[in-house]
């Protein structure tokens, strides 16, 4: 592994600053503080180092992911709504060449059909969804493995 591939970055997009608050039914009841620890902490037990970004403007997301270049490794991201049809955030993901695990909370496919479609899955490494926070270590745990076996 290359130094920067030990750093990855975590990308939470839009309304996951409200995890613990939000519709607690479909999302739990772990806030995103809780989620960020539990992130830190696996990071450390895997020893990478890990950098965390929440927004909720695709602009900045954008900004942030071609920022990666040459810094990050591995991405792991959670588009939020944006999955369903950010085509800018699906190119910028494509133009970094940085390998990224895209993950859900829920099963976006167990819910409204338009929640099944994912226009950025296509340029990831692979989906995780369903999980809960979970999701978050899984896809950690994925990106990683994915860089190991290069
Ligand atoms: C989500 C699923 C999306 O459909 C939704 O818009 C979100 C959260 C999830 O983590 O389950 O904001 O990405």
């Amino acid at each position: 592994m290359k130094s920067e591939e030990k750093k990855i970055l975590v990308i939470h997009g839009p309304n996951l600053n409200l995890l613990g608050i939000r519709e607690k039914g479909i999302y739990g009841t772990e806030t995103f503080d809780s989620i960020n620890d539990r992130i830190r902490q696996e990071a450390e037990k895997l020893g990478v180092q890990v950098d965390i970004f929440q927004s909720n403007h695709e602009g900045e997301i954008i900004d942030k992911i071609h920022a990666a270049m040459g810094v990050y490794g591995g991405i792991v991201i959670n588009p939020g709504a944006y999955t369903h049809y950010s085509i800018a955030i699906r190119d910028a993901i494509k133009a970094v060449s940085i390998p990224t695990v895209e993950i859900h909370l829920s099963n976006v496919h167990a819910r409204e059909e338009f929640r099944a479609k994912s226009v950025i899955a296509p340029v990831c490494v692979g989906q995780i969804s369903g999980f809960g926070g979970d999701s978050y270590i899984l896809g950690l745990n994925a990106v990683i493995m994915k860089l190991n076996a290069r």
